[in-house]
């Protein structure tokens, strides 16, 4: 499959985020510009960071060095807890590690501390993305109901919220309440919330001679979730993103959602 043909979801301003993206947490220093490098080169388009990651130098460097266009390669950041209230200068120091012009998302990391600091930290978001230093902003780690107050108060949804997910944590009502209100789902921790040897994901895999990691992120993707799964092991990161040559029934697909029940 040719990596410009990457199923994608749309966010608010046309904006297409890759449905597969690669996991950074936990990569750093020359092994996460290794990982980065890999994955870019494995065809990944989608880069998933943070301040609080201490990466963004190195993915920077990484893509730079890919030799791919900017605009080829989808790069999302988040904006920590702690620097509520300095939230202009913490995106351009991103910009800075990172050596780009604009991220292409930027995510509110955790919800504030202090409740108080919802609503204008979401209007500094906003003031990022109309300055262009974001093409999309969003959040991580909200409720629902986090997610209605930031649109009672801006009627500005998030384009994106990036929760814990997997097979095991499925809930469609929370996934369908996102849709209803224009949210992307974005997954996070795909292997780490899931036994990779239950008998469902083990079945399923041997059907479609495949590993059960590589039916866990079809399986978000078929859900139109996006997924950004993480490794620093060359092999891992190049499986992780071959999962375009197999789909799942919709018997599968409902088997592994009842893993969530
Ligand atoms: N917004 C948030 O609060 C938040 C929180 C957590 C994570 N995230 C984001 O989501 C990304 C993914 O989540 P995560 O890093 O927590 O966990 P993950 O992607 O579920 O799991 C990563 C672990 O799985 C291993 N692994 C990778 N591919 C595998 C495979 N095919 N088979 C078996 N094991 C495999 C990796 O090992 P090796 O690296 O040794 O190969 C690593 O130990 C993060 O990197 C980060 O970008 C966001």
């Amino acid at each position: 499959m040719n990596h410009s043909d990457h199923p994608t979801a749309v966010l608010p301003g046309d904006v297409r985020i890759p449905l597969l993206g690669f996991g950074t947490w936990q990569a750093t220093g020359e092994e996460g510009y290794k990982a980065v490098l890999a994955a870019l080169d494995a065809g990944y388009r989608h880069i998933d960071t943070a301040t609080m990651y201490g990466n963004e130098e190195e993915v920077g460097r990484a893509i730079r060095e890919s030799g791919l266009r900017r605009e080829d390669v989808f790069i999302t950041t988040k904006l920590p807890p702690e620097r509520v209230g300095r939230e202009r200068e913490t995106i351009e120091e991103s910009l800075r590690a990172l050596d780009v012009d604009y991220v292409d998302l930027w995510l509110v990391h955790w919800p504030p501390n202090n409740p108080g600091d919802l609503i204008p930290v979401w209007r500094e978001m906003l003031a990022a993305r109309d300055a262009k230093l974001a093409r999309a902003v969003g959040v991580s780690n909200f409720s629902t109901a986090q997610i209605d107050e930031l649109i009672q108060a801006t009627e500005e949804n998030p384009a994106v919220n990036q929760i814990k997910w997997g097979p095991r944590l499925y809930d469609r009502q929370r996934h369908a309440e996102h849709r209803d209100r224009g949210v992307v789902l974005e997954g996070y921790s795909p292997f780490k919330t899931t036994d990779l040897s239950d008998p469902v994901l083990t079945r399923i895999a041997g059907a479609h001679n495949v590993s059960p990691a590589q039916v866990v992120l079809r399986w978000h993707l078929d859900h139109e979730i996006v997924a950004i799964p993480k490794s620093v092991t060359p092999e891992r990161i190049r499986a992780n993103a071959d999962i375009f040559g197999f789909s799942l029934t919709a018997e599968e697909m409902r088997d592994i959602d009842a893993l969530g029940s």
